[in-house]
């Protein structure tokens, strides 16, 4: 049953980066939901765009990818940013029949059996990272525990020399982190360097990685190009480390909020794999996907004209009362729990497997160890529409002390 929220409507804006950070967005979510749940967010910095915000309305438009485009781009972003670079090019920003051809190249790197194939050597990675950690006692968990496992993961999928991978971290952490606006323009553009000459030296002498893959593809008889093929490994790096490192980081802090339910864990881990489907829904890190409508689709009674942006609210859909029996709890035995943090449809998330893996070896390798994890100062959120959760989380480790 969907509640009317009481009290006043409050005041809708979904772009505001501080409400991530410091706000409530699911008091707007709540009440869009119930009252306006095809909703025409109007113009700020960004141009206006259609929010969804109902679960059932958000896979529906999921479902029908002839009307609702990647593409032009699934962020939204400033006008005067122009075309996203990817679209049309890269797997995220394809329609079909391009978008299956190029899923097409790189799919079977993660299905089951491939990633089962790396468990071993994950479970490993998890291991490391976690005993470093533990000699320095405290870290953040962000930046030291969950950013590592899922960027050394991709790195050795992708081919990057173990040599490199140090550095692509700290590429990557500056690309995504919280220092200012022109360094992480110039580290994203070292990564897009770094991806350039390695694309170069796979061409010439390919290997069983996922680099020599798309260096070597060709598409409709045409190879890639060395810009698609770039844009693809940017694409593979981003996708496979920023959801996973916040997800990870997140449910770290949401089992550290809800002891009962760590205590839980650490008593039957067995409900491993279940505490991971809740942690990736109460996490719901992709905090909007948009699309751009194509021909004309009317929604509860609006008209959606070709051109026009149609942004899907993930959190929001997660926490949806008429799918999730009290949505606003933190469940780690939630059943059934078909949540729609990796999206769904044709678009849906390629490293899924991969992802729900790393999260479970990594918070197996704290709970069969008994290792405890306290926060050891304010974990800071991230000021972002783009992705939700940590972005800095002090903790302190110790070993064997559950
Ligand atoms: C908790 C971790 C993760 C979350 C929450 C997440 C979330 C998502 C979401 C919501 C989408 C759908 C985008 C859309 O509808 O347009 C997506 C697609 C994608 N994800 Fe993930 N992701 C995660 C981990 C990963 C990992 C580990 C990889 C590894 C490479 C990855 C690679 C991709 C790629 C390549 C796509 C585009 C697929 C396509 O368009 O066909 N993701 N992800």
């Amino acid at each position: 049953m969907r509640r009317e929220p009481a009290g006043h409507p409050p005041e809708i804006n979904l772009v505001d980066p501080g409400l991530y950070a410091h706000g409530d967005p699911f008091v707007q979510w709540r009440w869009l939901r119930a009252n306006e749940p095809m909703y025409w967010h109007p113009p700020t910095e960004l141009p206006g765009f259609w929010a969804l915000t109902r679960y059932e309305d958000i896979r529906d438009a999921y479902r029908d990818a002839e009307t609702f485009s990647s593409a032009q781009g699934i962020l939204l972003r400033p006008a005067d940013h122009g075309a996203d670079p990817g679209g049309g090019r890269t797997l995220a920003l394809t329609d079909a029949p391009r978008h299956k051809q190029l899923r097409g190249l790189v799919d079977s790197w993660f299905a089951v059996r491939s990633v089962r194939a790396l468990e071993a050597e994950m479970k490993d990675v998890a291991r490391r990272v976690v005993d470093e950690a533990l000699e320095r006692g405290s870290c953040d968990f962000v930046a030291d525990i969950a950013a590592r496992v899922p960027l050394y993961v991709i790195c050795k999928m992708m081919g990057v020399p173990q040599a490199d991978w140090e550095r692509l971290y700290t590429l990557t952490s500056q690309a995504f982190g919280a220092g200012d606006p022109a360094a992480r323009r110039f580290a994203h553009l070292d990564i897009l360097g770094y991806f350039e000459e390695l694309q170069e030296e796979k061409a010439e002498d390919p290997g069983d990685d996922l680099v020599s893959v798309l260096a070597t593809a060709t598409v409709d008889g045409e190879p890639l190009g060395a810009e698609d093929v770039i844009l693809n490994c940017n694409n593979l790096l981003v996708g496979g480390t920023e959801n996973t490192r916040i997800a990870a980081a997140g449910g770290m802090l949401a089992l550290l909020e809800h002891p009962e339910q760590l205590q839980r864990l650490y008593e039957e881990p067995d409900l491993m794999p279940s505490a991971v489907e809740e942690i990736l829904r109460w996490t719901s890190t992709a905090t909007h996907i948009m699309r751009t409508a194509v021909r004309p689709v009317e929604i509860h009674g609006r008209k959606v004209e070709p051109g026009d942006r149609v942004t899907f609210w993930l959190p929001s859909a997660n926490r949806d009362e008429t799918v999730f029996e009290d949505p606003d709890c933190f469940d780690i035995v939630r059943q059934p729990n078909r949540h729609l943090s990796l999206g769904f449809g044709e678009h849906f998330c390629l490293g899924s497997m991969l992802a729900k893996v790393e999260l479970r070896l990594l918070y197996q390798e704290l709970v069969s160890r008994s290792i405890w994890v306290e926060l050891d100062g304010p974990t800071k959120l991230l000021d972002s529409i783009v992705v939700n959760g940590p972005e800095l989380m002090p903790v302190r480790l110790m070993p064997g002390s559950r």
